[in-house]
C-alpha cells in the first residue's frame, strides 16, 4: 500500500497541529501588514536555474536538497526551496523595479530533501518578508524589527544573532583565505569533504560537524576581512538595535548558508527545538537582483519557519460557544436556521448544528466533552414557542430565552 503513504518528511496536517499553524500564519499576516508589507505569491515550481544562481551551486541547498524533476517538455524545474529567489524573479519579470522602497511578504510551502527530524521537514511552511530599495542600516532595522515583532506576539523566548559578511571582495578575500587554511588539513578531512569544502570554504564557518568545528578553531572570521566602510556599517547597525534596545548577540560564526547574503546577517534562535533550533533567518542580499538580471537595487529580507513556530507556540484551548442538537430530523431545519441567525449577529461566535442521529441524552454528552460552553436543543415545542432552554456546561445554570434574547445573551458570554 505504498500508494496510500505520505511521502516522508510531508505531513498530512490536521487537528492542533493545524490550529497551531493557523496561529503563526494569522500573526505573521497582521504583522506584516501592520508594517504596510504587501503579500506576494509566487508559483511554488520554479526553472531549477533560478536557484542555482541565486541561493548557489555549491550550497547545501542546490548540492542534495532540492526537488527537481524534468517536465513533459523537457525543461528542468524544481519545488522552491525557499522564497527569496523567486520574489526576486517576479520583480525582475513583472517590471517591479523602479526607485521607490518596496516591502513583500509571502507565505507558503517550501521543499527540501533534508533528513526529517524534530523541526525539519521535507515540505515546509516559511513566512518571509523583504525590504528592496534601500541600502542603508535603516532597512536593516526595520527587517529586524518586523521579525522580532512576530515572535513577541507569538510570546516566544529567543536571542537574536547578527553578523556582518561584508561585500562581494571582501568575502572572495575570506573564501581564498579559508582555501588555504585548509589545504593545511586535506589528510584529516578526506577527500569529499575537502573538496566540497574547497567549493564553499565558508560552509567550514558554521559546520556542525565535531571534527570540522575542531579545524576551523584557529581560522580568522570573517570580521578581519571587512574594509572599513563594511565595519563603519556593522558598526552603524549596531548602534541602531542598542539605541532601539533590541538585545543581540554578535556571533562571528553566523554565515548563513545560501550564497547570496552580502553585509548583515541574523537569525533568531528559539529554545524547545532541540537542534534545528533557528526559528528565523535573513540578511542582506545587495547582488541578488542585479546579479539575476534585474536593477542595481539593494535588499534585506528574512524568513520564518512556521512549522517551527507552531510546535513551540503556547496555544489557548480553542473556545467553542454553542453546541445546537436537535430532538429529531424535523427539527434540524430550524436548528441551523437558529445557528445561523447567531452566526450573523455575533461575531466570532463558534456554533455547532448536530447533524448526526445519537439522541438527545447523547447529544448533550458530546456537548460537553467536545468543549462547547452552551448546550441547547431544539425540538417541535422550540419551533412553536421559540423559546429555548440555554445551559451552561461551566456551571450548569440554565437560562429560558426566546430569539432575540438568545442573540443579546451569547452576545455577552
Ligand atoms: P533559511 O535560513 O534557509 O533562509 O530558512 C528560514 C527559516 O525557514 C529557518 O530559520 C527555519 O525556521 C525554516 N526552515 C528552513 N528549512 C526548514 C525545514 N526543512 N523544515 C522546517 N523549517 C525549515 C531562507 O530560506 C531565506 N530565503 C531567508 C531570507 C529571506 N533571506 C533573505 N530574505
Amino acid at each position: 500500500m505504498k500508494d496510500l503513504k505520505t511521502i516522508r518528511g510531508m505531513p498530512d496536517l490536521y487537528d492542533e497541529e493545524v490550529e497551531r499553524i493557523s496561529i503563526v500564519e494569522k500573526t505573521c499576516l497582521e504583522t506584516f501588514k501592520s508594517f504596510n508589507f504587501q503579500e506576494f505569491r509566487t508559483p511554488v515550481i520554479e526553472n531549477k536555474s533560478l536557484f542555482q544562481r541565486s541561493v548557489g551551486e555549491s550550497s547545501d541547498i542546490i548540492q542534495k536538497e532540492v526537488y527537481e524533476f524534468e517536465d513533459r517538455n523537457g525543461e528542468l524545474l524544481c519545488l522552491r526551496p525557499e522564497g527569496t529567489a523567486g520574489l526576486v524573479r517576479a520583480l525582475i519579470t513583472n517590471g517591479l523595479m523602479n526607485d521607490e522602497i518596496k516591502k513583500f511578504f509571502y507565505l507558503g510551502p517550501m521543499f527540501r530533501y533534508e533528513r526529517p527530524q524534530k523541526g525539519r521537514k521535507r515540505q515546509f511552511f516559511q513566512a518571509g518578508a523583504e525590504l528592496i530599495g534601500e541600502e542603508s542600516t535603516k532597512s536593516d532595522v526595520e527587517i529586524i524589527l518586523l521579525a522580532k515583532t512576530i515572535l513577541e506576539k507569538l510570546n516566544i523566548k529567543y536571542t537574536l544573532e547578527i553578523n556582518y559578511l561584508g561585500k562581494e571582495d571582501s568575502l572572495n578575500s575570506y573564501r581564498s583565505y579559508l582555501r588555504e587554511y585548509l589545504q593545511n588539513f586535506k589528510d584529516e578531512l578526506g577527500e569529499k569533504v575537502y573538496s566540497r569544502l574547497q567549493r564553499n570554504p565558508i560552509r567550514l564557518i558554521d559546520s556542525k560537524d565535531s571534527n570540522i568545528q575542531e579545524i576551523c578553531k584557529n581560522a580568522s572570521d570573517i570580521s578581519e576581512f571587512l574594509n572599513n566602510e563594511e565595519k563603519e556599517s556593522f558598526k552603524r547597525t549596531i548602534k541602531s538595535l542598542n539605541d532601539l534596545k533590541i538585545e543581540f548577540n554578535v556571533n562571528k560564526k553566523l554565515v548563513r548558508g545560501l550564497d547570496y547574503y552580502t553585509g548583515t546577517v541574523f537569525e533568531f534562535i528559539a529554545d524547545g527545538l532541540g537542534a534545528q533550533n533557528a526559528v528565523i533567518g535573513g540578511g542582506r542580499y545587495d547582488n541578488l537582483i542585479k546579479d539575476l538580471g534585474g536593477r542595481d537595487l539593494p535588499a534585506i529580507g528574512f524568513a520564518l519557519g512556521i512549522d517551527r513556530l507552531a510546535e513551540i507556540i503556547n496555544v489557548a484551548e480553542r473556545k467553542k460557544d454553542i453546541f445546537i442538537g436537535s430532538v429529531d430530523d424535523d427539527s434540524i431545519n430550524y436548528a441551523q436556521y437558529i445557528g445561523n441567525k447567531l452566526r450573523e449577529n455575533i461575531e466570532g461566535l463558534v456554533v455547532e448544528n448536530y447533524l448526526g442521529n445519537a439522541n438527545v441524552a447523547k447529544q448533550l454528552k458530546k456537548a460537553d466533552s467536545q468543549g462547547f460552553k452552551f448546550v441547547m436543543i431544539v425540538g417541535q415545542e422550540e419551533q412553536n414557542t421559540k423559546s429555548f432552554k440555554l445551559k451552561n456546561l461551566n456551571d450548569g445554570t440554565e437560562n429560558t430565552l426566546g430569539e432575540e434574547e438568545l442573540v443579546e445573551f451569547l452576545n455577552g458570554r
